[in-house]
């Protein structure tokens, strides 16, 4: 079968709908359906040794404190040896953990603690590229031919600069393929189709391209064998070159998720590929809908401040935005990937400004947004800090890459500042002189901070915490429940929608906007409102159908009957 596919792939047929017709994916491990995520940036999360960066000694001790959150699983950015020109998305050694998190009996510890409470590992994999510093690059720039000649894509001559082609000193008389920055080699997965005049195209079943693939479950079975719980995968849909339609970087996918299944029932893989419809019908478990790709994120969050700008957006107290396009896509994407897989929307991540962003910078907004982003369908993702409100934080300078230069130089950086423990120097983060920090922590002394948060029975953590609290022993608030949304094409605040598992049915009510809002929905025949989790919402019967007054920025759970 696989061998059918690589050839169909090779002769250019297109096998998108045989291939995916056949391949019946499960959603993944059992305990994916109670799962919720929190994206953890190892070097900003906690610093145990005092050098300034964080490190897997510092998560540990703080693995209480997610236990506490009501987490139950991490993803953690990538923590293997580079030289950081994009944060350690440029690894320079598979198998080898940057000396700054710590070494692999800091990673066994950090396992065996984050299991002892029921909280999986997971780490994330570059597959598409190295960094230039990698020693397989070094040996594919050398003239003569070696074991890494094809694995990364070259140009025969240094004559030819095709466009995303690096020039550079090398030995080897070519040129080579960049996947995301200049120091960022694409590995060679291989071309479809690929054109005998650009002699650099590979065909995906050349010897480079398979070896590719085979190193890649090297990678992946290393970790999991140490007790990892599966991976992120970094750009995933980029593996594969010219493949418009995806379908064979997606079969690339499907038979590694044979593989990965077959040797790691237990195991998770989730892509960053922002078309769940792609890539879990490629095999992958859970996907974002995040900023690029499906759109629909950013007209939900994106607003004047932080790194992709937007002038409108659905939360806002302007309730000048629309979740029309978001909830287009999102039930499109929920349709299309029914019982095989999670679409995720996370509170933000590592790439994108957080919640706390611009003007929305109350708790009062923000505890609006987290209500949507807690009592929605698919696996929640807490990105770190977001459960206290941290804010992004504007003009630092760029650090690691984080200044997107082919993106009209936004900046990263803001979205990756330090933990905010406690309110004591460097906020509890580490104990190295302020100058030492990876990034400066946020100046605002009234920045809020865990301490502060876990104490206040009101605060965003605690809120964050009822609300996971209620979703995992609530059906029909779970991942897997239904979601039906309400709201007539023109009318966009409040946002109505009913979550529902069985018979068990839920009415969630969201209003982002600085003023009261209502709407009447007919032919809505629930008669009880039992109200869960509820902030000046109230719901009353008009006619055949209900009217929903919302209070400004308020948000409310009622359990149906
Ligand atoms: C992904 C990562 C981003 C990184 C890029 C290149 O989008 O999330 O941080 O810069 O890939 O690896």
């Amino acid at each position: 079968m696989i061998r059918f596919f690589s050839i169909a792939c090779f002769l250019g047929i297109s096998i998108f709908q045989n291939t995916y017709a056949q391949q019946q994916f499960s959603a993944g491990p059992s305990w994916l359906k109670q799962a919720t995520f929190y994206q953890l940036y190892p070097q900003s999360f906690k610093d145990s040794d005092g050098d300034g960066v964080g490190d897997l000694n510092g998560i540990v001790q703080k693995l209480d404190y997610l236990q506490n959150l009501g987490i139950t699983a991490i993803w953690m950015n990538p923590i293997f040896e580079s030289p950081f020109f994009d944060a350690g998305y440029d690894v320079a050694d598979y198998y080898k953990i940057a000396p700054r998190y710590g070494n692999e009996s800091n990673l066994r510890k950090l396992i065996e603690e984050a299991h002892k409470r029921n909280i999986k590992l997971v780490l994330d994999l570059v597959a598409g590229h190295t960094s230039d510093q990698h020693p397989w690059f070094k040996a594919s720039a050398q003239k003569k031919k070696n074991e890494f000649t094809d694995r990364y894509i070259w140009t025969k001559s240094k004559s030819i600069l095709p466009e995303k082609f690096v020039a550079g000193n090398f030995e080897r008389n070519g040129n080579y393929l960049k996947n995301f920055f200049d120091c960022q080699p694409a590995l060679n997965f291989g071309y479809v189709n690929p054109n005998p005049k650009n002699k650099w195209e590979q065909s995906i079943s050349s010897p480079g391209a398979v070896a590719m693939r085979q190193e890649l479950k090297k990678i992946i079975a290393y970790w999991m064998d140490m007790g990892v719980d599966g991976f992120r995968v970094d750009m995933a849909s980029s593996l594969i070159k010219n493949d418009a339609d995806f379908a064979a970087t997606m079969q690339l996918w499907a038979e590694m998720r044979n593989w990965f299944q077959d040797k790691y029932p237990q195991g998770v893989l989730i892509a960053e590929w922002s078309n769940p419809a792609q890539s879990i019908n490629a095999g992958f478990m859970i996907d974002f809908m995040m900023h690029f790709n499906v759109p629909g994120f950013p007209s939900m969050f994106f607003n004047k401040g932080g790194v992709f700008t937007r002038d409108t957006c659905f939360f806002s107290t302007d309730a000048n935005g629309s979740a029309d396009e978001f909830i287009k896509n999102y039930t499109d994407q929920l349709e299309s990937t029914k019982g095989k897989g999670y679409v995720s929307v996370a509170t933000a991540n590592h790439d994108i400004s957080r919640l706390n962003c611009g003007s929305r910078n109350t708790d009062e907004q923000l505890k609006v947004a987290l209500a949507f982003l807690l009592t929605i369908k698919g696996i929640p993702f807490i990105y770190y800090g977001d459960e206290i409100g941290m804010r992004y934080l504007p003009d630092l300078p760029g650090k690691e890459g984080s200044i997107l230069t082919n993106f009209g130089n936004v900046n990263r950086a803001g979205t990756r500042t330090p933990m905010q423990w406690d309110a004591s120097a460097n906020a509890g983060f580490s104990t190295a002189d302020a100058d030492k920090l990876y990034l400066p922590v946020d100046p605002n002394e009234t920045f809020p901070n865990v301490a502060a948060e876990q104490s206040n029975p009101s605060s965003l953590f605690n809120f964050t915490k009822n609300l996971l609290a209620l979703r995992k022993t609530t059906a029909g608030l779970g991942n897997e429940a239904d979601i039906e949304f309400l709201n007539p094409a023109d009318k966009s605040y409040p946002l109505v929608y009913i979550r529902s598992s069985g018979t068990e049915k839920y009415l969630v009510v969201i209003n982002p906007s600085g003023k009261q809002e209502s709407i009447v929905l007919n032919n809505f025949h629930s008669t009880t409102f039992t109200p869960l989790l509820v902030d000046k919402v109230v719901c009353k019967k008009d006619g055949n159908g209900i009217k929903i007054i919302a209070d400004k920025t308020t948000y409310g759970i009622f359990k149906l009957n």
